[in-house]
């Protein structure tokens, strides 16, 4: 199975990228770091890891030697990964990289056996109900850390508040729960129910607010983010395509203006066996 993505999707991975970073609990990762195996060097396994986004931030903040193993349907984007992620730790330790094209839902315990961490970022509304349960399982076997960063909830918040936001959100997360090739994705509904499957693993269960904050200094994301999402609005109800129309025309003027903020909400979770 492979999804598809648009041919600007490395452009949006690097647009968003500072705004995960602003995002991402670092509360966390001083978690996470105290839960860490002690064993050298540090085998991580980063999950749909896009061009590296998650590498680059997270191997600085964790100490000692790290294999960083990055996986993505894509290629392209592997190789843009490996060559941007960082060759040192937090202490100078060495950081070394390998990639793995392929589907990460196929991953089997055995591509787990070393694994000190599983993380991802910005993975788990990709996934149908099936593939999280099958993923969940096979992390909380490979027995270490897993942390999941930056997962949509589906709640946004629009300055100033305008009538039509709250039915254009439930438009555009009635998109990101569709069907594509038979696979009914989990969209918003995905880190509640991958905390519910950890739980059910007997695992504790670590859940950080981590929202994208865009005001007028990050104009250019919030311009990207409002296109896509009033795109899917209107690909998934065609009738709002002639009811916002007044719409965007406002939106798009606050935003030029510095005047239009948003608050897109995400999770981190960190599950951790006791
Ligand atoms: C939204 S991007 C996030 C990339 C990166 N983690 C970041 O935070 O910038 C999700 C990535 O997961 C990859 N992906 C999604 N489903 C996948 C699958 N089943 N197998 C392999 N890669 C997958 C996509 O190719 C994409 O690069």
């Amino acid at each position: 199975m492979s999804i598809e993505l648009p041919p600007d999707f490395a452009q949006w991975l690097a647009l968003r990228e500072p705004a995960d970073v602003a995002a991402r609990s670092t509360d966390l990762v001083d978690t996470l770091r105290v839960a860490l195996p002690d064993r050298r060097p540090v085998v991580v396994h980063d999950l749909g890891a896009g061009t590296g986004s998650l590498g680059r931030w997270l191997a600085p903040l964790l100490p000692g030697a790290q294999h960083w193993i990055l996986y993505d349907q894509d290629p392209d984007l592997l190789a843009r990964a490996r060559a941007g992620m960082p060759a040192v730790a937090a202490d100078g330790a060495p950081v070394t990289v390998e990639t793995r094209v392929g589907d990460l839902t196929r991953l089997t315990n055995t591509d787990l056996t070393d694994a000190a961490l599983v993380t991802a970022s910005a993975l788990l509304d990709m996934l149908t109900a099936v593939e999280l349960d099958r993923l969940v399982t096979v992390c909380a076997e490979a027995g270490c850390p897993t942390l999941f960063l930056v997962s949509v909830t589906g709640t946004v918040r629009l300055t100033p508040a305008d009538p039509l936001d709250d039915e254009i959100a439930a438009a555009f997360n009635a998109h990101q729960r569709r069907s594509v090739g038979g696979r009914r994705l989990l969209g918003p509904d995905a880190v509640e129910a991958c905390a519910a499957a950890f739980a059910r693993y007997g695992l504790d269960v670590h859940l950080r607010p981590s929202p994208w904050v865009l005001g007028s200094d990050q104009a250019a994301l919030a311009g990207e983010w409002f296109t896509g999402w009033l795109d899917a609005a209107r690909e998934q109800c065609p009738d709002l395509t002639d009811r916002t129309g007044g719409y965007e025309r406002r939106r798009r003027a606050e935003a030029e203006t510095g005047r239009l903020g948003v608050i897109v909400d995400h999770v981190d979770l960190l599950a951790l066996h006791r």
